[in-house]
């Protein structure tokens, strides 16, 4: 971003939301990630202010609004800036498809079933640390808790504690496997690691497990997958810049691509575009150019007209140019932070994490809010039922004492 549009842009956020406020970036070196800071997302947004936000990320791909106080800030006020980018949708950890996981491969279209607060994760994170750490109070279906502990502490016969090191995720995007995918995804961070005892300073060493992908991929994109932040980042790769990177004749070529995506392997599953235009930049980026990205979850995805060795082939080769060290972008998490990103214009992946811990100073605590459908730069939402019906499960919308809290 040349320096004459930095100076607009933080002389308009100033304008918006005051003098002490600036912003910082960009955060990536493709040219993605800005960071917002002295915005207090406690106060309703106005109309120039959530279409100033809006605009950012259609821009950015990931933002970040820096340091909330999280003595005021809840996650009912997340849960109403989230209203802002779409409807928010219940996570399949916080309910039951025909009495099954909603996570699983299996009856999605099973009747809807809420898990009761107490055999959800939050209740088992509030037992781990009980002086230290407790989540923020809420009862919404939407938020996910994402944490490295949940009350389950293991020792062994002498009493001692191993911490266990996990390998971190599969390279995807927000519930890409349904026909309206998840357009914004954001977190609050509410305790990040900060104990750094491993080799090199980092909180945790590389895993040296293959990590959960089928095999027969390159070494090259094996090496692009598995090289993941050990510091308790989210990881992330800008599938805009990949894409502009392209020589044009190839990027019109990959437009014409269609994809047949499926939630579940019998299913006849739709056809969805690889490439997308983002509306309000028109930034053009891919939407999850990979083969499987949650293997023996969901089943791979199958290139319009190709079978499925070229299909795999040919998303293989495009998951190994997204994947390169200029695309990516690890983003370091501190407590107060709201970070969100565009699933259309980003990979993101989860980090190698400490588990089963006994110190707070490994303790990694963020909620998520993941949004479908159109932005709106009023609130309540006015979203159709059968839409909600047939694109959020249980046809949840944030209750108006969320909306209308103080
Ligand atoms: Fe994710």
């Amino acid at each position: 971003m040349a320096n004459q549009d930095t100076q607009q842009l933080d002389q308009q956020l100033r304008q918006l939301f005051g003098a002490h406020t600036y912003s910082e970036g960009p955060l990536a070196v493709s040219g993605a990630g800005r960071r917002f800071v002295g915005l207090d997302l406690c106060h309703p947004l106005n109309l120039d202010q959530v279409t100033f936000i809006l605009d950012a990320l259609s821009q950015f791909r990931i933002i970040s609004i820096a340091g909330q106080d999280l003595t005021a800030f809840s996650l009912a006020h997340f849960e109403r800036f989230a209203n802002h980018w779409g409807a928010p949708v219940p996570h399949p950890n916080n309910f039951l498809r025909g009495g099954k996981s909603a996570q699983s491969d299996g009856d999605s279209d099973g009747e809807f079933e809420l898990i009761p607060f107490e055999n959800r994760t939050a209740s088992a994170v509030n037992l781990t640390f009980p002086d230290q750490l407790q989540c923020l109070a809420h009862q919404s279906p939407a938020v996910l808790v994402v944490t490295n502990f949940r009350g389950q502490i293991v020792g062994d016969s002498n009493g001692n504690r191993p911490t266990q090191v996990g390998r971190g995720g599969s390279w995807h995007t927000d519930i890409e496997y349904e026909p309206l995918p998840i357009y914004v995804s954001m977190f609050l961070v509410h305790h990040a690691p900060m104990a750094r005892t491993a080799e090199g300073g980092n909180w945790v060493n590389a895993p040296d497990s293959p990590g959960p992908y089928f095999e027969g991929s390159s070494d090259e994109l094996m090496k692009r997958r598995m090289r993941l932040p050990l510091n308790g980042e989210t990881a992330f790769a800008d599938t805009a810049a990949a894409f502009s990177a392209l020589p044009t004749s190839e990027q019109a070529e990959l437009e014409k691509v269609q994809l047949r995506r499926r939630l579940n392997i019998q299913d006849k599953g739709w056809l969805a575009p690889l490439v997308r235009t983002n509306p309000r930049s028109g930034i053009k980026s891919f939407h999850s150019p990979i083969w499987a990205s949650r293997p023996r979850v969901r089943p791979p995805v199958e290139v319009d007209s190709m079978s499925e060795s070229e299909s795999r082939a040919f998303l293989d080769r495009l998951e190994a140019h997204v994947l390169q060290e200029r695309f990516r972008y690890d983003h370091l998490h501190q407590p107060g932070d709201v970070t969100l990103w565009d699933n259309y214009m980003t990979l993101h992946n989860s980090p190698p994490s400490k588990g089963n811990i006994d110190s707070i100073e490994d303790a990694r605590l963020l909620y998520r809010l993941s949004c479908k459908g159109e932005s709106t730069l009023t609130l309540p939402r006015h979203d159709p039922e059968d839409w909600l019906k047939t694109h959020v499960p249980g046809g949840y919308t944030t209750p108006p004492e969320i909306i209308n809290i103080g």
